[in-house]
């Protein structure tokens, strides 16, 4: 279905979860982040009757986020069932991997297409230090599964910050000539938490793009890759993968924006950027039927703003990207 901006929405991203096996610096405090009451996340069953409404306008591709979607109870279930809603054609997931490899088998089986990892650093050490405990080598353990049983393309996701992972940029472009991994360097973006950090850490793609092309060689335009998200993408000559960026700051894609966000207590979130939500949990508690809520989705649909305010003065969110699902 169009929005009021001719943008035609066919995307739900679905946070299943708002908790996390990672506290991110720039995403999380170190503690006292109130995780919400079981009772106000969505069930399974909630999950899937909100997708299959959502598939009455329009929507055909379904990401599963978090906080970490892979601590979820039961997700591979959920994959089930949403891989069995005939309108889906592309059920892919955005995980911080440590918990991977042991899942990768079963969510291709249930249905799963491909995997987004976040790997913001080649480092042991510092991947502990911004995970606040994270292996390194747990992650890495579900980048080479996901490769080895082709849950393709598998997309990389790093967020750039200067002074702690800026030194390291053209080693994890460097993954994609050795693996068909597709390196994508995120702009730090202004979410609760990462407010402060972005001050200071934020690097501009531009900048990254350009110290890729000194150290590594011309960059040279791909033009698609599965998935219709944010990133522009990019190959090294003779690379099996390539580099996308995903430049949420210095040049917004709101004009190329399909999505919609479900937060995992089961609010419609017409954009990343704005608090306005529509809720559709009390609907389904009250037994909505399946046309009340397509209707709701429709009217998210037509409440998306045309651009979001990220490059004002100030501009910061309420809530950490792990409450939102990103
Ligand atoms: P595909 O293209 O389908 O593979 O997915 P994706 O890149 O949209 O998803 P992923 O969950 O891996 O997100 C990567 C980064 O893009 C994260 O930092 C997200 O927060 C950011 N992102 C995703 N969607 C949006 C959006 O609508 N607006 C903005 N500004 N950032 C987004
Ligand atoms: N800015 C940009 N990306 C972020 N992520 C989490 N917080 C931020 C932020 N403030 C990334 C994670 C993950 C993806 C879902 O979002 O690193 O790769
Ligand atoms: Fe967890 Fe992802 Fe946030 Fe890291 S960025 S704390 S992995 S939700």
């Amino acid at each position: 279905m169009e929005d009021r901006y001719q943008r035609e929405i066919n995307y739900l991203r679905v946070s299943v979860t708002d908790r996390c096996n990672l506290r991110c610096r720039y995403c999380m405090p170190p503690q006292g982040v109130s995780v919400v009451p079981r009772r106000e996340i969505l069930s399974l069953e909630e999950i899937t009757r909100v997708v299959e409404a959502a598939t009455e306008v329009g929507v055909k591709k379904v990401r599963l986020t978090g906080g970490e979607p892979l601590v979820r109870r039961g997700i591979t279930e959920l994959v089930r069932k949403l891989a069995g809603i005939p309108e889906i054609d592309d059920i892919a997931l955005t995980t911080n991997g440590i918990l991977l490899a042991g899942k990768a088998g079963q969510l291709k089986a249930a249905g799963l297409c491909r995997v987004n990892i976040s790997l913001d650093t080649l480092k042991p050490e510092r991947f502990n230090f911004i995970t606040r405990g994270g292996s390194l080598e747990a992650v890495w353990r579900g980048i080479e599964k996901s490769l080895e049983i082709g849950l393709h393309p598998v997309k990389l996701n790093a967020v750039v910050v200067r002074g702690f992972n800026d030194d390291e940029i053209c080693d994890l472009a460097r993954l994609s000539i050795k693996h068909p991994l597709h390196v994508r360097f995120i702009e730090l973006m202004p979410f609760g938490t990462a407010a402060g950090y972005s001050r200071e850490g934020y690097v501009p793609a531009a900048e990254i793009r350009s110290l890729i092309e000194k150290e590594l060689g011309q960059l040279q335009e791909v033009r698609k890759l599965a998935g219709s998200g944010p990133a522009r993408y990019y190959r090294l000559p003779g690379a099996p993968g390539t580099i996308g960026f995903i430049s949420a700051v210095s040049d917004h894609f709101c004009g190329r924006c399909n999505r919609l966000r479900l937060t995992a207590t089961g609010a419609l979130r017409p954009c990343l950027f704005s608090e306005h939500e529509i809720d559709l949990k009390g609907p389904l508690r009250r037994g909505a039927t399946r046309d009340e809520l397509a209707g709701l989705i429709a009217r998210a649909i037509q409440d998306k703003p045309g651009w979001h305010r990220l490059g004002q003065e100030n501009f910061r969110t309420r809530k950490n990207m792990s409450q939102i699902g990103g």
